[in-house]
């Protein structure tokens, strides 16, 4: 049966609806934070990608997820904008007054369901959670036509209680059910039966669309996802590049591939723009700072790289012989050498574009742009990851109150390190010398005694962007202040310049983060 959606109108049956929760579930795994224009640029990014639902954050969770929420409903036009809300009221009215400007809202709320759940977390008892589902649905469809009700550790729910709890979401006027595999416990047959049962038992189930949303704990997300749409669920919710709580959620392009890639299995339709795949994926990794894995299906290094003999002999034959998808059909291109010293402008800005950053302001342009022939300067080759990590330093990120201005060490095996360092603090230079046991340990130094703070160095981290020896060099550094952890990326063909970019980046993102009042009793 055809279901008439308040927001995609009428939904054929075969439409499967993307909802991607990357800047809210993914958001919200340590070492995964954004800033606020990091999550703009990501919103615009999953906008052209063509995803149905981006889920914008929690806005009850802290100002900043709350303007984050705000902005992306004011500026990114396409997908229908979501916040996130748990039963209470105050969530509820907090989402919807961040979600006024969208052009297309939806407001997601969710409760407990499992007895384990209802018990040790809410302390409720099952009726009364019957009770807060009717009245924080009745609420949220005071503020949208639109609204997503989860029933949170859905898969270790009874399923005659999930069947109420259900129905009562569907009679307050929830137009989508979402049971979430909240700790990633479920296999494959466990969704596809809670979702038959669920629509063949519960009054109404007719007229709304049930949505899957799976942990990856077992490494099982995607197949549960897959098991979930042959149980007639028809929406999925994943994240870019599988991250999210613990082990992450279902990967959004491993999901729509595969139902690209098997549609003798899978014939359902979605409006992922599949081309787009990768450059969404890199800029993810780029803001946050994660790589995904060589071998990590469709977006890895190695995804689409025939390294053994025999399977290359295959390739030049047929390509069909070992490759069931093409790579340009997720965004792959053939080569990865781009620009040189003699580039200009105007081919610099094609590439950005080509590589998912969308046309950035002419400041911030010219400055990417002096950094770039500063680069291919120093380094014969100017690489596309090249140009992500400088990209990194340069255009995604927000205004910073600290910033990196020089530095000159002096290191050896004498003796200790000595690091000269300017920094910029809110606007003003400052300089200190600093020694320490080996230069970076002598930087680190100096960035402490210039922003003087307690966060401790949980991780840092140096690869090569590269495989050559001018290769930039990609560090990362954590820290952990209260609990909070933050990431900060730097890349510079100086690895000790760079380590000290990571430094200042994550100390930026920790005085955002510092803002931040983390709810109670949010899970997955
Ligand atoms: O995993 C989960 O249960 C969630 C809900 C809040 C939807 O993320
Ligand atoms: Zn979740």
């Amino acid at each position: 049966m055809t279901i008439q959606h308040p927001n995609f109108g009428a939904m054929a049956p075969d439409r499967v609806i993307i909802f991607d929760t990357t800047l809210r579930d993914g958001e919200q795994s340590p070492g995964f934070s954004m800033t606020l224009s990091e999550k703009v640029r990501m919103a615009e990014a999953l906008a052209e990608l063509g995803v149905d639902v981006i889920e914008a954050g929690f806005p009850i969770a802290s100002n900043d997820d709350f303007a984050a929420v705000k902005t992306i409903a004011e500026t990114v036009r396409g997908p229908v904008i979501c916040g996130l809300a748990r039963s209470s009221p105050g969530d509820i009215v907090r989402a919807a007054e961040a979600l006024r400007p969208a052009e297309r809202r939806r407001i997601h709320t969710f409760i407990s369901t499992s007895p384990l759940h209802m018990k040790f977390k809410l302390r409720m008892e099952p009726e009364a959670v019957l009770d807060a589902i009717t009245a924080s649905v009745t609420l949220a469809r005071n503020h949208a036509d639109d609204v997503e009700w989860s029933a949170e550790d859905g898969t270790r729910t009874d399923i005659d209680f999930l069947c109420r709890a259900v129905e009562a979401a569907i009679r307050a006027g929830a137009t989508t059910i979402n049971v979430p595999d909240t700790v990633g416990y479920a296999v494959p047959e466990d969704l596809r039966r809670i979702f038959s049962t669920l629509r063949e038992r519960v009054p109404g189930a007719d007229a709304v669309i049930f949505s899957a949303h799976n942990h990856n704990d077992l490494g099982l997300a995607v197949a549960n996802t897959l098991a979930a749409l042959d149980g007639g669920a028809r929406q999925v919710e994943g994240a870019i590049n599988g991250i999210g709580e613990r082990a992450g959620n279902c990967s959004i392009e491993e999901v729509v591939m595969a139902m690209r890639t098997r549609p003798d299995s899978y014939g359902f339709s979605n409006g992922i723009e599949t081309p787009n795949i990768l450059k969404t994926s890199r800029l993810l990794s780029t803001i946050t700072g994660f790589d995904v894995q060589p071998n990590k299906a469709i977006v890895g290094r190695n995804a689409f790289a025939h390294e053994s003999g025999i399977h290359q002999d295959g390739m030049l034959k047929n390509a069909a012989t070992y490759e069931i998808m093409t790579p340009d059909s997720v965004g792959w291109t053939k080569s990865n050498l781009v620009l040189g010293k003699h580039s200009g402008r105007a081919a610099f800005r094609d590439k950005l574009v080509q590589l998912g950053y969308g046309e950035i302001g002419d400041n911030r342009l010219n400055e990417a742009f002096r950094r770039f022939k500063d680069l291919a300067d120093r380094k014969k080759t100017v690489f596309e990851d090249d140009i992500i990590a400088l990209i990194d330093e340069t255009v995604v990120r927000d205004h910073e109150r600290v910033s990196f201005e020089e530095l000159e060490v002096r290191s050896g095996s004498k003796g200790p390190s000595t690091a000269d360092l300017v920094l910029s603090i809110d606007g003003v230079r400052r300089s200190a010398r600093a020694q320490g046991d080996g230069p970076v340990d002598a930087a680190f130094r100096a960035i402490r005694e210039l922003f003087p703070h307690e966060a401790t160095l949980a991780l840092f981290s140096v690869g090569a962007v590269t495989p050559e020896t001018d290769a930039q060099a990609r560090c990362t550094v954590r820290l952990q202040e209260n609990g909070r952890l933050v990431d900060g990326q730097g890349a510079d063909t100086d690895t000790v310049v760079s380590a000290a970019l990571a430094y200042v980046h994550a100390l930026n993102k920790l005085l955002v983060k510092r803002e931040r009042r983390e709810p109670e009793a949010l899970s997955a």
